[in-house]
């Protein structure tokens, strides 16, 4: 099977009971709120929307939201919670035509969603077509770095490694209920690698800011 199949049933087997354990915690991170420009009347595509948390403040904040997963699981619980928000189930990798013709002002996706991609390539360049001219993508996620060193900051993996991970169970939340079974697979990006694929896309690096400590929900 391929490692994106994996993923989305390792998701899928875990969404909704994610949701419930991380209930609070969900949400766009303080420093993308900060990060914000006023959204009223904006279209904002949010990409990797999980449950759809993020997606929901972002509608608050004024936006008319799509959001893309590709779990249904994830979905399911998103347009139960959000009914008015547009949930769309698709592959980041593989964008559906109707959200690739530049209509959207802003590009919002984060908290969690790097590891996942397989092909960076056509991730950016679906992005890239989202947006309209001038759009803006906003992306915030674990420093890749981060994957590499222990709480101390000694290195403890290559920053250079490009294998695969493949692992069972979940360490950013305590699942309730029966344990992961599904297998998922994941890859640490280098910073170079995901700025390099957005400029070869035809985007424009404003701005890369780094922070000492990855920020939970404002
Ligand atoms: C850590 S969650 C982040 C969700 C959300 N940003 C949040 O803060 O809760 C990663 C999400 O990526 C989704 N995902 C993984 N691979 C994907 C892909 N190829 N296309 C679309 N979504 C994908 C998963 O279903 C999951 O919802």
């Amino acid at each position: 099977m391929e490692p994106t199949d994996l993923n989305r049933r390792a998701w899928d087997e875990v969404h909704r009971r994610r949701a419930d354990a991380m209930a609070g915690r969900l949400g766009l991170p303080s420093h993308v709120r900060r990060a914000l420009a006023d959204l009223s009347g904006k279209r904002v595509l949010n990409l990797q929307s999980g449950t759809g948390e993020s997606a929901a403040e972002l509608a608050e904040l004024g936006a008319t939201v799509t959001a893309v997963d590709i779990s249904p699981e994830a979905l399911a619980v998103a347009r139960e919670r959000w009914p008015s928000i547009l949930w769309i189930e698709g592959d980041v990798q593989a964008l559906p035509r109707e959200l690739r013709r530049g209509r959207f002002d802003l590009v919002y996706t984060g908290d969690g969603v790097l590891p996942w991609l397989q092909d960076l390539a056509v991730w950016a360049g679906g992005i890239s077509s989202a947006l309209r001219s001038g759009g803006d993508l906003l992306l915030y996620d674990a420093h890749p770095v981060a994957a590499c060193v222990d709480a101390l900051m000694h290195w403890r993996d290559s920053y250079f490694d490009e294998s695969l991970h493949a692992n069972v169970g979940w360490s950013h939340f305590d699942l309730p209920g029966d344990p992961a079974r599904e297998q998922k697979v994941e890859r640490h990006w280098r910073l170079g690698q995901i700025v390099t694929a957005l400029a070869r896309a035809g985007l424009v690096v404003g701005a890369l800011e780094e922070y000492p400590e990855q920020q939970g929900k404002s």
